[in-house]
C-alpha cells in the first residue's frame, strides 16, 4: 500500500471520527438560487449564495460536530470577507473542505423520464486542480427514482457504473470518494418497496466498485435511509426506518467500508436526526453511522437568516443546534428533549 492509499483511508476515518458528521453545501448555484429564493424578499444574487455560506461556515465550534463540508465548484474558490479562502476558513475550524464533482442528473437516452448522473469528462484534471484547492475528499450523487415502472436494471446499473468510475479517480488523484446513490423518496410506493430498490441499486454499486479495483477502505457510502415514499399514507415509525435501513445496508455492504453517511432526502430536521439516533442505538454495526446533511442541517439556519445581517447570530445558532443534536445522534444519545435546550454547542 502506498502512502497516499494510507492518507485517504486515514481522511475517510476522520471523516467519521466519534460525534462527528458532515454538511453538505454543495448546492448548485440554481439549486442554491431556488431555497435562496423561498426565504429572501428579493431575487438572490451570486452575493447571497456567498453571504449565506460564510455564516455556515464562520459559526464557531461546528466542528466540534462537523468533520468536514461538501462545497460545490464556485464556493470552493469564494473567500470570506476578511478575504480568507472559504477552505482555510474551513481548515482553521477543524472541518475538512470537500467538493461535489459530479455535474448533475441528465435525461438518461432511450429510457422513459430516468436519469443519469454526468462529470466524467476531464474529472482526472478537475480533481487534480480541487486537491491544490484544499479539498480532501468529494461527492457525486446518482438518483433513483421509484415509479411504477422505474427503475430499470438499465438506469441502475449506468449510475452504478458512473459511480464506481469516479470513485476510482478520485482514490487515484488522493480524494476519497463519498459514493452517494440516492433512491428518491418521492412518489406513493411502500417501505417494502424502498427497501427492494435500495437493495438492487447497492448490489449494483457494490459490483461496481469491486469491479473497477475502489479500495473499499478509502470510501464512504451515502445512501437514503429505507422509508416509505413521502406521498405513501403508511409511515413507519424511527425504530422500523431503523432496523429495515440497517437490514439493507448488512446485506450489502462489506464491513470494509470505513462509514456510512446518510443523505437527509427531504425529511425533517428532526426526522433525520431521529432515524440516526435509533440506528445507533441498535449498535452493534461494522461501519460507523453518520450524516452528511444538506436540507436537514440548513433548512432552519435559511429560514432564520432570510437575507438579514441582524439574523445571523441567530441562524448560526439553529446550525450549531442542528449539529449538535445530529452529533450526539451518533452516540445514539440524543432525545427529543434536546431541541428544546439553549442552541449552543459545547
Ligand atoms: P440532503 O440531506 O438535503 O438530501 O442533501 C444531501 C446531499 O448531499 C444530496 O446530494
Amino acid at each position: 500500500m502506498n502512502a497516499e492509499q494510507i492518507d485517504i483511508e486515514e481522511t475517510a476515518r476522520a471523516l467519521v471520527a466519534d460525534g462527528k458528521g458532515i454538511l453538505a453545501a454543495d448546492e448548485s448555484s440554481g439549486t442554491m438560487d431556488k431555497r435562496l429564493d423561498a426565504v429572501l424578499d428579493v431575487p438572490p444574487t451570486g452575493e447571497d449564495r456567498r453571504d449565506f455560506r460564510e455564516l455556515m461556515f464562520t459559526a464557531e465550534g461546528a466542528g466540534a460536530h462537523i468533520s468536514g463540508a461538501i462545497l460545490y465548484d464556485e464556493t470552493i474558490r469564494q473567500s470570506a470577507t476578511d478575504g480568507t479562502p472559504f477552505p482555510e476558513l474551513l481548515a482553521h475550524q477543524g472541518i475538512m473542505p470537500g467538493i461535489k464533482v459530479d455535474t448533475g442528473a441528465k435525461p438518461l437516452a432511450r429510457s422513459h423520464g430516468e436519469k443519469v448522473t454526468e462529470g466524467l469528462d476531464g474529472l482526472r484534471e478537475r480533481i487534480a486542480d480541487y486537491r491544490e484547492l484544499g479539498a480532501r475528499f468529494a461527492k457525486w450523487r446518482a438518483v433513483i427514482a421509484i415509479g411504477d415502472e422505474h427503475p430499470t436494471r438499465y438506469c441502475i446499473d449506468v449510475n452504478a457504473h458512473a459511480l464506481a468510475r469516479y470513485a476510482a479517480l478520485c482514490q487515484e488523484g488522493g480524494l476519497v470518494p463519498i459514493v452517494e446513490p440516492e433512491v428518491l423518496m418521492d412518489g406513493s410506493h411502500t417501505i417494502d418497496r424502498c427497501e427492494e430498490v435500495t437493495d438492487l441499486t447497492l448490489r449494483s454499486v457494490f459490483t461496481a466498485l469491486r469491479d473497477q479495483r475502489v479500495a473499499l477502505e478509502a470510501i464512504l457510502l451515502k445512501p437514503n435511509m429505507v422509508l416509505a415514499g413521502s406521498d405513501c399514507a403508511q409511515q413507519a415509525g424511527a425504530e422500523e426506518t431503523a432496523s429495515r435501513t440497517l437490514r439493507c445496508l448488512r446485506r450489502v455492504v462489506p464491513a470494509a467500508v470505513p462509514g456510512i453517511v446518510f443523505l437527509s432526502g427531504g425529511q425533517s430536521d428532526e426526522a433525520a436526526t431521529a432515524h440516526l439516533q435509533a440506528m445507533n442505538e441498535i449498535g452493534g454495526q461494522p461501519w460507523e453511522l453518520s450524516f452528511s446533511y444538506g436540507r436537514a442541517l440548513q433548512a432552519t439556519p435559511l429560514a432564520t437568516w432570510r437575507g438579514q445581517e441582524a439574523n445571523v447570530a441567530s441562524a448560526q445558532a439553529a446550525y450549531l443546534q442542528r449539529a449538535k443534536c445530529n452529533g450526539a445522534a451518533r452516540a445514539g444519545s440524543y432525545s427529543p428533549d434536546m431541541e428544546r435546550e439553549p442552541a449552543a454547542v459545547d
